[in-house]
């Protein structure tokens, strides 16, 4: 087996992980050796589905922006579950990391005097998301990418799974895995080692998340026995295309796009009536919901599925070509659909997890004790909950956070690796033949489930119980469910026995970290009895500050997830009823 060593060690190549992978190096002597590791070819990362844009206050001042306003419009937007000095560390940042892409190559869309545009997006008060037309994850990765490939000492792994991460007491050892292209084991021993693998969306069929959205480094670390946060609040897009999910970027509505349900009313005035379709994503998507429980969706025909319109005529084709060109290839493509004549088929799909990895302000993931942090150990973006989201994330806040963090923890492993050591040899090659043995058993078993059945149920319950509306009686057979559904994981089958590009292998493993993760967040969204953010419970309607303020923490158990909890950090903010 081939053992490398690499003072830092990113795992996932999104937006937070090339990020990281850059700042580190930038800030670290020569000679400094830096790995990504990605499952897929770098490029195909879920960042460069990112389509609407990035926050950040660039001119405070104009139209009476400030960081103040954007941090209070993230904490609103949160139901107030996110940690408040995380929100302002995210805004003052944001700014910084927008000219950052401006130099490395993003080719931001301008007014006519060269000015960065800005768009509005749900639940901001001002328009203060940049972008480039609607593919602005994709530009971004792109000039990350380039401007990492000219960059000396980082090396990219393309294809390369990773089944443990190895711990040395309290710090970090190494990562096991396997090379997709020729099945061979790989250990990487590191002193520091960065988590940016994403969120786990895919637990929900009807995601506008890629296949590979399954929050493997999360189940990583769950497995590790690390604490996870908040893991219960899971994002709802309201316009995700019907029937295949696709994301239609908020930016539609953001440009001016209209949600209307069977009769062509603007139903949004019955729920948000001043941000209207612009209110966060929580309140849209269960005002969608609503309306079709009400019988004012419209059935596909084919699919069956129900819906309500985004229409988008009344821009106007030269706009939509301007300001959402994807989205009307997509339509055109996808479903044969002009959205400059027609309007699209929409509901709400999974998008995000504002759960992860329990980490501090600084992106240092927490140990079990809930005291110390695990040196050398860092997560950022969407799998790390530092947390800044809460209970539901406004549109554009990620890809600054993914940005902001990406930077900070690279910055962070940088200095770690410069003074730290590696952990011993020995220590290192006893959890990599354990982490061998693991995966030797996993393929080799007399299975007698096929992955994809197990990982088709596992949808299902979900979609069915933990969707925009949850009940106690729901989730309660969700998690009975779910616990059944483990047993038949444990005996998943590996048919291909190949080794090279096994995808069958690495589907089971995805689809084991997937169940591992919905049950946490089944079990969690069961415990809080109220009703915040994403988490809509029918029988808590209400929020309740006075024994839900807190953040929710799972640690692995035997008998399944142990849960705490820990305060909420108020810096500014108190908590008022959310109106919009
Ligand atoms: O709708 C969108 O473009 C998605 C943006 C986001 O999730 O931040």
């Amino acid at each position: 087996m081939e053992i490398v060593e690499y003072d830092i060690v990113i795992i996932g190549s999104g937006i937070a992980g090339m990020s990281a992978a850059i700042h580190a190096s930038k800030s670290s002597k020569k000679g400094t050796k830096i790995a990504i590791l990605s499952k897929l070819h770098a490029m195909r990362s879920h960042s460069v589905a990112a389509e609407g844009g990035i926050s950040g206050v660039l001119y405070p001042g104009q139209n009476d922006d400030s960081y103040e306003l954007h941090a209070f419009d993230t904490v609103k937007g949160s139901d107030y579950l996110a940690d408040q000095d995380a929100v302002e560390l995210l805004v003052k940042n944001a700014p910084k990391e927008i000219r950052f892409f401006e130099h490395i190559g993003v080719p931001w869309t301008r007014e006519e005097n060269g000015d960065i545009l800005f768009r509005a997006f749900g639940g901001m008060s001002v328009k203060r998301t940049a972008f480039a037309a609607d593919k602005t994850g994709f530009f971004m990765m792109r000039a990350l990418y380039d401007y990492l490939t000219g960059t000396e000492g980082i090396k990219v792994y393309h294809e390369y799974y990773i089944t443990d991460l190895l711990l040395d007491k309290n710090r970090v050892a190494g990562l096991y895995g396997f090379n997709m292209s020729t099945g061979e084991s790989i250990l990487f021993r590191t002193k520091a080692c960065i988590i940016a693998t994403g969120g786990y969306a895919r637990v929900f069929g009807f995601t506008t998340t890629s296949y590979s959205s399954t929050g493997d480094g999360i189940a990583l670390a769950y497995r590790a026995g690390l604490p996870l946060k908040d893991m219960e609040f899971i994002q709802f897009h309201p316009t995700a295309l019907v029937p295949s999910g696709i994301l239609i970027t908020e930016a539609a509505r953001g440009e001016g796009g209209y949600l209307r349900n069977s009769k062509g009313e603007r139903f949004m005035k019955d729920y948000a009536k001043s941000k209207m379709e612009l209110a966060p994503r929580d309140i849209v998507s269960r005002a969608i919901i609503t309306e079709i429980n009400k019988g004012n969706g419209i059935v596909q025909e084919g699919s069956g599925m129900k819906y309500i319109d985004l229409d988008l005529r009344h821009l106007g084709k030269e706009k939509l070509d301007f300001r959402l060109p994807m989205i009307r290839e997509i339509t055109m493509k996808s479903i044969g659909l002009d959205p400059a004549e027609e309007p699209i088929p929409v509901r709400p799909a999974a998008h995000f997890t504002m759960g992860g990895i329990h980490t501090d302000i600084n992106g240092r993931i927490i140990q079990h004790n809930l005291r110390e942090h695990v040196h050398g150990l860092f997560a950022a973006g969407e799998c790390a909950c530092v947390s800044v989201h809460g209970s539901n994330r406004l549109g554009s806040n990620s890809l600054s956070q993914c940005a902001v963090w990406g930077r900070l923890v690279g910055i962070e492993a940088a200095k770690v690796s410069s003074y730290g050591n590696y952990s011993s040899i020995s220590a290192l090659k006893k959890m990599e033949s354990n982490a061998s043995k693991n995966l030797n058993k996993f393929i080799d078993r007399a299975g007698e489930y096929s992955p994809y059945d197990v990982r088709d149920k596992l949808q299902n319950i979900m979609e069915e119980h933990m969707y925009v509306f949850r009940t106690e009686k729901g989730m309660k057979k969700a998690l009975k469910q779910i616990k059944e559904l483990k047993k038949e994981a444990s005996m998943m089958i590996v048919e291909d026995k190949g080794k090279s590009f096994n995808t069958n292998l690495r589907d089971a493993l995805e689809i084991r970290n997937l169940i591992d993760l919905a049950e946490v967040a089944t079990a969690g969204a069961m415990k809080r009895k109220e009703s915040r953010g994403a988490h809509s419970v029918v029988e808590h309607k209400e929020r309740n500050d006075k024994k839900w303020m807190k953040h929710t923490i799972a640690l692995q158990s035997r008998q399944g997830p142990k849960f705490e909890y820990i305060p909420v950090k108020v810096t500014k903010w108190k908590p008022q009823p959310r109106m919009y």
